[in-house]
């Protein structure tokens, strides 16, 4: 067996951790991360036959039952994941049922995976419906996202539309728009759910006063797509009722025509 300390997953889980907590979006145990993993490359780390011990999921996950995710542990700091991943990450396939998750590596001092479970997996769910290469859920507490947030409105258009003028790029990196929820009780099945449904058409869903999740096909994508929200929410911040120069419409289209891009629907005027 290969040290699973070398595995690129679990290494990519550290780099991605300690980039974000660099950046000062994870305060404390701020943000968490899923990534479904591929049996066959675990397989050459660990033996998927030997269960630590079983979690209860609190929801019913079975349509990911065998699925293998690599997932970060509730109230551990994205600081500390580098320095001690077997304690701060943990491995877990879900039961037959979905109603366990079986513990086949990590959370090495009786930890569990993190609060926020039930949008990770309702999320993989529709996002593998939408694209079946996709793999990863990040969610996080970047400033300048959750301000732009406390100052916009919460109409998902109007926060896509503003995002899309503030930056060039953004209509090229998220032409499906970011998803917008209101203020809601965390760590519960039911924003799980109202998670998943924006995750129908977006890859990115912003959770009022709290934060946000990007997903991917892989952690560079989901931690591109929030590092581009950041940077732009950053930009709109600063200029923050001084813009003299907003991106016309004409423009974003035209961005958007040149990659080929279907864009969300109901944002940009051209009449
Ligand atoms: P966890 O420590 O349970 O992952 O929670 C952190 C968080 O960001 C809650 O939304
Ligand atoms: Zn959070």
């Amino acid at each position: 067996m290969k040290n699973i300390l070398n595995a690129p997953f679990v290494v990519e889980m550290c780099e991605t951790t300690a980039n974000m907590y660099r950046l000062g979006w994870d305060e404390r145990n701020g943000g968490n991360i899923s990534c479904l993993l591929d049996q066959s490359e675990l397989e050459q780390y660990l033996n998927v036959n030997d269960v630590i011990r079983t979690i209860p999921t609190g929801f019913d996950a079975a349509e990911l039952a065998g699925k293998i995710f690599i997932v970060t542990g509730t109230g551990k700091y994205f600081k500390n994941v580098q320095k001690d991943p077997e304690t701060n990450l943990g491995i877990v396939r879900i039961s037959k049922d979905g109603k366990n998750a079986e513990l086949l590596w990590g959370f090495k001092d009786g930890g569990k995976f993190t609060s926020e479970f039930p949008a990770h997996m309702m999320s993989h769910i529709v996002r593998l419906k939408q694209d079946p290469e996709h793999r990863v859920v990040a969610h996080s507490h970047p400033t300048y996202t959750i301000a732009m947030n406390t100052v916009c409105s919460t109409d998902e258009k109007d926060f896509t539309h503003k995002l899309w003028q503030s930056n060039t790029e953004c209509v090229i990196v998220f032409p499906d728009g970011v998803g917008v929820l209101p203020c809601m009780v965390c760590g519960t099945e039911e924003i799980g759910i109202a998670t998943a449904k924006k995750m129908e058409k977006h890859r990115l869903v912003v959770w009022t006063n709290h934060g946000i999740y990007g997903t991917g096909k892989n952690l560079d994508e989901a931690f591109g797509l929030i590092e581009t929200v950041e940077k732009t929410a950053q930009i709109y911040m600063l200029a923050l009722g001084r813009a003299v120069n907003v991106i016309p419409d004409q423009i974003i289209k035209g961005l958007a025509d040149l990659w080929n891009l279907t864009v969300m629907e109901g944002v940009l005027d051209l009449e």
